[in-house]
């Protein structure tokens, strides 16, 4: 076992660290050299095979082009048409070196490349466990990588070319955080549009890594349909989403998402962005209690319609200047919070979100374990640490506490074929 799976031992948290603590590295280095090859041939041949399954496609067989300049699963159309499921799994990274992070990065890639666009399964060791039957449907899976700032400690030799705002995620005043369920070198974003599709993609990722990856917590969401319209709501029963940038309009992503070239973040940076992950349980039984008068008071909108609080729809935008004082959109409410509109913290209220629901079933008490995958991304982590600093003196903190998640910086998008993640950054 190699010196650096000895030292993640150590920084495993106890639970989720035991699942792969007796995977030895070799087996990963073996697996590679033989997913070179195997990782090409799918290039190739997955193709040919994918158009000679016709008969048993499924219609349901959209996907997201895999190349490209930043990486899907980001910009996604709107809430009606999302990929209603997604998991967010954590892992820490237990490879010797730089060679072998680039060799795990290139298998990680062809993997997601393939999964992503669909095909039959060429079936060289290790084969398709047949999840999805014949041919793999790509079913809108998006793979989405993004690395925490522990990738950058002394292993890998990339402390000089860390994200500039890239940190370890610390507690927030109302947090309840499991360090067992926080950070992690690497995060995987899937998203698809059903979970078998999930599954399948995570089992063949860990078969095809080798036990080179370790994971250390992982976030199952969904979006719920839109009820009875519009945006979909959260577990609170809210509709949330609804003020968001305009993901197609190329001039907004670049001033509020991707990161720039040509400014303090190395230059590998570009085309990535900042992603903040918090997992959030909601006291359903608590706020059930409270008059709906009260929780839109709270949110800042209205319930039913997701209206602004003297609206009538949930596409009429919120505007405070008529009511300095808060007596409509209460000065603490959610949204006022969020996005003050005061020049003052114009430069810290818009990020660009993309939640998910949970429900990880009843405790022994009968207590519903509910809540949300907060999840979004922005072109500085100083934003959302700015906004959620604001929230800290909110009145939905007595029915919410966040226990998980971390601060990731996403990799610029695989650009074609002979291109891997993290590329720009691991080019010596
Ligand atoms: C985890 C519990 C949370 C719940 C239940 C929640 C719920 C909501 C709801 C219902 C809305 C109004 C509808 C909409 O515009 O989407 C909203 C808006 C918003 N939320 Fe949250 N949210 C949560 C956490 C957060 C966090 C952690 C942040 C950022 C730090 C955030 C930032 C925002 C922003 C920026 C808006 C839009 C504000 C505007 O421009 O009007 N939310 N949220």
């Amino acid at each position: 076992m190699g010196d650096s799976l000895g030292r993640n031992d150590e920084r495993a948290p106890g639970g989720a660290g035991g699942m792969r603590a007796g995977v030895q590295r070799r087996s990963f280095l073996k697996g590679a050299m033989g997913l070179g090859v195997a990782g090409l041939a799918v290039g190739t041949m997955t193709e040919g095979a994918a158009r000679a399954v016709t008969d048993g496609d499924p219609a349901d067989s959209r996907s997201f082009p895999f190349h490209g300049f930043h990486q899907a699963g980001i910009d996604r159309p709107p809430p009606t048409r999302a990929q209603p499921t997604a998991g967010f799994v954590s892992f820490d990274v237990t490879v010797a070196d730089r060679r072998e992070l680039a060799d795990l990065l290139r298998a990680l890639t062809d993997r997601a490349r393939f999964l992503t666009s669909g095909g039959a399964p060429l079936n060289i060791s290790p084969r398709d466990n047949d999840l999805l039957g014949a041919s793999v449907v790509p079913d809108g899976l998006t793979v989405t990588a993004a690395v925490g700032a522990s990738l950058f400690d002394d292993r890998y030799g990339l402390a000089s070319r860390k994200p500039v705002q890239l940190k370890t995620m610390e507690a927030f005043e109302h947090d309840d955080l499991d360090e067992a369920e926080c950070h992690g070198d690497l995060l995987l974003q899937l998203c698809a549009d059903h979970r078998d599709v999930l599954a399948h993609a995570l089992v063949d990722i860990m078969a095809h890594t080798s036990g080179a990856l370790r994971p250390r917590w992982r976030a199952d969401g969904f979006v719920n349909p839109p009820r009875p319209s519009g945006t979909p709501r959260d577990m609170l029963g809210f509709k949330d989403g609804i003020a968001n940038p305009d993901t197609g309009d190329a001039r907004q992503m670049n001033e509020l998402v991707w990161a720039q070239p040509r400014t303090e973040e190395p230059a590998w940076a570009a085309g990535g962005t900042y992603q903040a992950v918090r997992m959030v349980r909601f006291f359903i039984e608590k706020w059930n209690k409270v008059a709906i008068g009260h929780q839109e008071r709270i949110i800042g909108r209205r319930k039913v319609t997701g209206a602004p609080m003297y609206g009538t729809d949930e596409g009429q935008d919120p505007v405070y200047t008529n009511d300095p004082q808060g007596r409509l959109t209460p000065l603490d409410a959610h949204i006022r919070l969020a996005n003050p509109q005061t020049p003052e913290t114009a430069a810290t209220s818009a990020i660009l979100r993309r939640s998910y629901q949970f429900d990880r079933t009843l405790d022994p008490a009968g207590v519903a374990d509910m809540g949300h995958v907060f999840c979004c991304f922005q072109r500085e982590l100083h934003t959302y640490i700015a906004m959620q600093t604001r929230l800290e003196s909110e009145p939905l903190v007595e029915y919410i506490s966040p226990f998980g998640g971390g601060y990731f910086f996403v990799l610029p998008g695989v650009r074609n074929n002979r291109d891997h993640y993290a590329s720009g950054l691991l080019a010596t």
